[in-house]
């Protein structure tokens, strides 16, 4: 299939915080690149922005600059983007000729990131082929934050049939989805999130919603009853605040928010969780290609329905970043690569 020599990229060379945070993020261009063996070259046609693509481009936390470069990003860290859809048009082993032509969705999250681009290449266990007739828009929501849904529900809470759930942080790229996939498995949902975001809360599935800024959940655990999982996006509370709101046996996992209070449970979970005889843990999302296929099956089957916010085309990613991270958008944002 034959490729341009050069395509349009988006790149950050300096860390910038706050609301001026997207002003580090421009377009450039780049060569393409070549595959390289066990490499695919997709043109990528949709990807998504995470919260991790947020704070690498604010270096903050300060742990990210560690492996990102300490003053600003190393060259190889300068491209964005943490999973994909699109089409693969070359391959750097002869065993993959088969895939050219074929459509794929990718997790580019632990091989070095790099989708706000047109083309990436990427090691060909990172990605599965998905059917032409999927939803570009949904099929690219999916890897990263409906992969860290699924892996923190089933690998981590073990949730089942009946239980009570609670989701703090119900309405963004991960929790919107941990609401439906919590649902599915037939969990009655409490979710918690900002008032403009309580109806998309409520169409994912969750029996009851809160205002965070409205409701202090933790003063409220007589309203609210106790649950048998915990699902932590957030992290406004301390363990010890939540503790109260988990049932005998309960398990609680925080898998965001602040540095201070991920490290509070990653370090002191397990000792706090053998005082109160529940469990308390962290959990990081891992590349899993058959999570992958069960993301896109759940999709088909129509069991999945991601919430897009807002489709940007690649040349407004500075805007695109701006939304993101400054006005708490429904669900996904995704940008546009074609
Ligand atoms: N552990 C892992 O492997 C892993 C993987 C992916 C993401 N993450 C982390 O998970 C977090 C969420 O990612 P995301 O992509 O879903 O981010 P996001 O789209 O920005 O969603 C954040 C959610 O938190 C809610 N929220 C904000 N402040 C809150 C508060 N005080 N109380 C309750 N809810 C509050 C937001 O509600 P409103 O918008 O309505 O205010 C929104 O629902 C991030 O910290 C990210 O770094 C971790």
């Amino acid at each position: 299939m034959k490729t341009e020599q050069t395509m349009r990229v988006a790149v950050f060379e300096s860390y910038k915080k706050g609301a001026d945070a997207h002003k580090s993020i421009h377009l450039d261009t780049r060569a393409v690149p070549e595959p390289r063996a066990n490499e695919l070259l997709v043109r990528v046609h949709m990807t998504s922005l995470n919260a991790a693509d947020g704070l690498l481009l604010q270096g903050s936390p300060w742990v990210i600059r560690m492996s990102q470069g300490v003053f600003r990003p190393r060259k190889e860290n300068r491209v964005l983007g943490s999973d994909l859809v699109g089409k693969v048009v070359a391959c750097g082993s002869p065993e993959d000729r088969h895939l050219i032509g074929s459509m794929v969705m990718a997790d580019v999250s632990d091989s070095g990131r790099g989708s706000l681009a047109e083309y990436i290449r990427i090691p060909r266990s990172t990605s599965i082929v998905i059917s032409d007739e999927i939803s570009l828009e949904s099929a690219a929501a999916l890897p990263l934050a409906g992969s860290t849904a699924l892996q923190a529900l089933r690998n981590k809470l073990a949730i089942s049939t009946g239980e009570r759930i609670l989701i703090l942080g119900a309405s963004g790229g991960v929790g919107h989805l941990a609401v439906q996939l919590a649902r599915n498995i037939g969990c009655i949902v409490c979710a918690v999130c900002s008032e403009k975001n309580i109806e998309l809360a409520k169409k994912s599935g969750a029996a009851e919603v809160f205002d965070y800024r409205k409701i202090n959940i933790i003063e409220q655990s007589e309203l609210l009853g106790s649950f048998n999982s915990v699902l932590d996006v957030a992290s406004s509370y301390t363990m010890a605040e939540i503790e109260p709101l988990l049932a005998d046996g309960g398990k609680y996992v925080r898998i965001g928010g602040s540095l201070k209070r991920l490290f509070g449970v990653m370090f002191g979970g397990k000792r706090f969780g053998k005082k109160t005889k529940k469990s308390f843990g962290t959990y990081l999302q891992k590349v899993d290609l058959s999570d992958l296929e069960t993301l896109v099956e759940l999709l088909v089957g129509g069991h999945l329905t991601p919430h897009i916010d807002a489709v940007y085309p690649l040349e407004n990613v500075q805007e695109a970043f701006r939304y993101f991270i400054e006005e708490h958008p429904q669900g996904k944002v995704l940008i546009s690569c074609l």
